[in-house]
């Protein structure tokens, strides 16, 4: 049987308690005055390098090793410019044939295949584009939990015309929620992935939950191009695409993304001693966009001019802002646009 296939008993009892990670949030820009000088987190000067302290472990359990294929569900109102946004990027994440300009998106995703599983391969070089499902009427509600996420997978994947299809070799599934949509944690997580229970869609299968937090949290979720209120003064950035919302979901797909490749199961990588909360390769990373990241600085970014900031060049020359994820080999938060690379 294909791992991917395999329930193990125990995570049956974690259906109540679903892993879920507090969003990060930023906080204000001080320097070491207001800051305990005995939090070596924040004395390091390279905040994210402080690998002592993050004990990132490989549980054994399966990695996105085979082609990974993503299934896109779009639940609620989705303008197609958005549509294209989105596909943009996830289009990015493979090595094309006429790259785009260093720092690239696939560049980025480089560090995710450095994590590997028992038999040393490492997840995969090429991340495609799969099925995509419109799911326009609701047909779960405007208020999901995070159960029903699991019922609208099983909705696209048994759907009497075109469903999404089924192949646990690297499938995943991505539901992508619009900005008036009400999700059960919501603000709290900006995005969360899991993998369905037979019981509810028929199969295991990997997938991620990442809302448009536009209208509901967007300086959270959509940190740094909306800014929260009690950083007075904090100006946000440009978003590279044009869209506040949904620039700030890309980095919140990769973050997810890179998550669910490497721990798709919840039993493979990540940090702590609790699977039901367990701290993964893109928590690490939060908030960290650019050399010298921490607190509520992004760290060295690019400028796009007109207030635009980015990290990462994608296909048809568009631009994308993505945290950085954890570089099991530097032992330290790390992405294409390093200044010491
Ligand atoms: C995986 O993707 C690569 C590049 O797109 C392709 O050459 C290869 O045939 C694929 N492997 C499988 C098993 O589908
Ligand atoms: C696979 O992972 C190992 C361990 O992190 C790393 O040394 C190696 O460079 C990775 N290979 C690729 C092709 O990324
Ligand atoms: C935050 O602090 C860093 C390092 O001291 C500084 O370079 C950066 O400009 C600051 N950012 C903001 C938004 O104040």
């Amino acid at each position: 049987m294909h791992p991917l296939h395999i329930v193990r008993y125990t995570f049956i009892s974690l259906l109540l308690i679903l892993p879920s990670t507090l969003a990060w949030r930023p906080w204000p820009n001080t320097t070491t005055t207001t800051t305990t000088t005995n939090d070596p987190l924040r004395e390091s000067k390279r905040y994210e390098g402080s690998s002592d302290l993050v004990h990132l472990r490989y549980h054994m359990g399966p990695v996105l090793t085979p082609n990974i294929t993503l299934h896109t569900i779009w639940y609620g109102l989705w303008p197609a410019p958005h549509k294209r946004i989105i596909r943009a990027f996830l289009g990015s994440l493979s090595p094309t044939s006429n790259p785009p300009h260093h720092p690239s998106v696939s560049a980025w995703w480089r560090t995710v295949r450095l994590y590997t599983d028992q038999t040393g391969s490492n997840v995969s070089r090429t991340v495609s584009l799969g099925g995509e499902k419109n799911d326009r009427f609701y047909s779960h509600g405007r208020s999901l939990t995070r159960l029903s996420i699991q019922s609208v997978i099983r909705s696209a994947i048994t759907a009497k015309t075109r469903p999404l299809p089924i192949n646990p070799e690297g499938g995943v599934y991505l539901v992508l929620t619009s900005a008036d949509v009400l999700v059960q944690d919501f603000c709290q997580v900006c995005g969360f992935h899991y993998f369905t229970f037979p019981s509810i869609a028929g199969y295991t299968l990997p997938y991620a939950w990442v809302g448009n937090s536009a209208t509901q949290c967007p300086g959270v979720c959509a940190y740094p191009f909306a800014v929260p209120d009690y950083i007075p003064g904090l100006k946000p950035y440009a978003p590279p695409n044009g869209d506040m919302g949904v620039d700030g979901m890309v980095s919140v797909i990769g973050h997810e993304i890179a998550e669910l490749a490497s721990n798709p199961l919840v039993n493979a990588w990540y940090a702590g001693e609790d699977p039901s909360f367990p701290t993964e390769i893109a928590d690490l990373c939060e908030g960290i966009y650019g050399t010298g990241g921490g607190g509520s600085y992004t760290g060295q970014l690019l400028d796009g001019g007109g207030g635009v900031k980015y990290n990462l060049n994608g296909v048809g020359g568009r631009r994308f802002l993505v945290q950085w994820i954890w570089n099991p080999v530097l032992g330290y938060c790390s992405g294409p646009n390093a200044l010491d690379q």
